[in-house]
């Protein structure tokens, strides 16, 4: 097949161009050079997805294949946040590319995380021109302007937490350089809680699966969940062998503590709080496409042989992305979690 990605530099685009190589499949990526590292072997186009004569640019590049059809079979558009540049994006494309695949997000849907989602679960309202919001109902936005230029034939992957190499974000690869410091670790909630993140690269071959089947629509897209939060943490402590002892501390030890959720501890959230149901999500729709996801473990292990080699990820505070406690705030809780025998109290 024929792909183009919008963005394609970093972690998510990135590895939908990884895949998509490996697939034997030809990748252009359009991105601005600026946060971009590209793979050997992706065509590059240089230009801003915010700008039309760019945007017309890279219409004007598509290939023209033998058939006479549209030049790429998809466009798969990882940096779409704002509805009325994805629009302008899709309307460019719309003669040159036979599906639009649009990364967005469960933040799309209203009852995420309080509540389960599911199939047809409800989006947002946000309409597909608008250019103010905040990020779940602006991507429900991005998601119906694609629709407008591609009926039928738009995929939306309403991703969950997203984990593996190049990880951006800050949330693996912050266990994973805690864990690694070693001794006593502050855990969160509950280690039996299962929990569905994943693989970046579970997405993108699940998003190519779909391109080439035609699998059309949206695809509530997370883990399995038959993994837990202490199978995640563990992972850890095996793969950076630290000797870490993970110190597990309850929802409202930690709220007493005032460890922000999701972001301070990455990925945990109260079970009676605004995230009681952050990880109760399931799609049949995406099971049946051919959604299938590597086990946790080896995901930790990818991201940790990657992240190895990453210098400079890390604040003043040991935080990355803005995610993580910092050192001393993690001491405390820990002094009144631990008694002197090593005990928890
Ligand atoms: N992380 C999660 O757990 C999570 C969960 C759910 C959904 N998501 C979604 O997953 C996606 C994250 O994907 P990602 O990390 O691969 O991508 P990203 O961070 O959104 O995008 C980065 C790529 O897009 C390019 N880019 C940014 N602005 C551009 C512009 N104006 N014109 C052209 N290219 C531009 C960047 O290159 P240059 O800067 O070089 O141009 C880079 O290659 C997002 O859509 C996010 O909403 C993430």
């Amino acid at each position: 097949m024929r792909i183009l990605i919008i963005g394609g530099g970093r972690f998510l685009g990135r590895a939908f161009a990884a895949e998509a190589l490996a697939a034997g499949h030809q990748v252009t990526v359009f991105n601005r050079g600026r946060q971009s590292t590209e793979l050997a072997g992706v065509r590059v186009v240089r230009g801003d997805r915010e700008k039309p004569e760019d945007l017309a640019r890279l219409a004007e590049s598509a290939p023209e294949p033998a058939d006479g059809g549209p030049g790429w079979d998809a466009v798969v558009d990882t940096c779409g946040y704002q509805p009325k540049i994805v629009g302008e994006s899709a309307r460019a494309l719309r003669d040159k590319a036979r599906a639009y695949l649009f990364i967005s997000s469960l933040n799309a849907y209203p009852s995420w995380a309080g509540e389960p989602v599911r199939d047809g679960s409800p989006k947002y309202e946000c309409g597909p021109d608008e250019t103010e919001g905040e990020y779940g109902p602006l991507k429900a936005g991005c998601e119906r302007a694609v629709l407008e230029h591609f009926p039928d034939r738009t995929i939306c992957i309403d991703a969950g937490l997203i984990l593996g190499p190049h990880e951006t974000s800050g949330r693996l690869t912050w266990w994973l350089k805690r864990i690694a410091r070693g001794g006593d670790v502050l855990a969160p909630g509950d280690p039996k809680l299962p929990i569905g993140p994943i693989d970046a690269r579970d997405i993108a071959l699940f998003g190519l699966r779909c391109i080439e089947n035609g699998e059309y629509g949206a695809f509530p897209t997370v883990g399995p969940a038959t993994e837990t939060f202490g199978d995640l943490l563990e992972a850890c402590v095996r793969e950076t062998g630290s000797g870490a002892r993970l110190r597990w501390a309850g929802d409202e030890f930690l709220r007493a503590h005032e460890i922000p959720e999701w972001t301070g501890l990455p990925a945990w959230s109260a079970r009676d709080g605004a995230g009681a149901a952050v990880w109760d999500v399931r799609s049949e729709l995406a099971l049946e496409a051919g959604l299938r996801c590597r086990p946790l473990a080896e995901t930790v292990r990818d991201t940790w042989a990657w992240l190895r080699e990453v210098e400079g990820l890390e604040d003043g505070q040991g935080r990355i992305n803005g995610h993580g406690i910092a050192p001393e705030v993690e001491a405390a809780a820990l002094k009144d979690l631990v008694g002197e025998d090593g005990d928890l109290r």
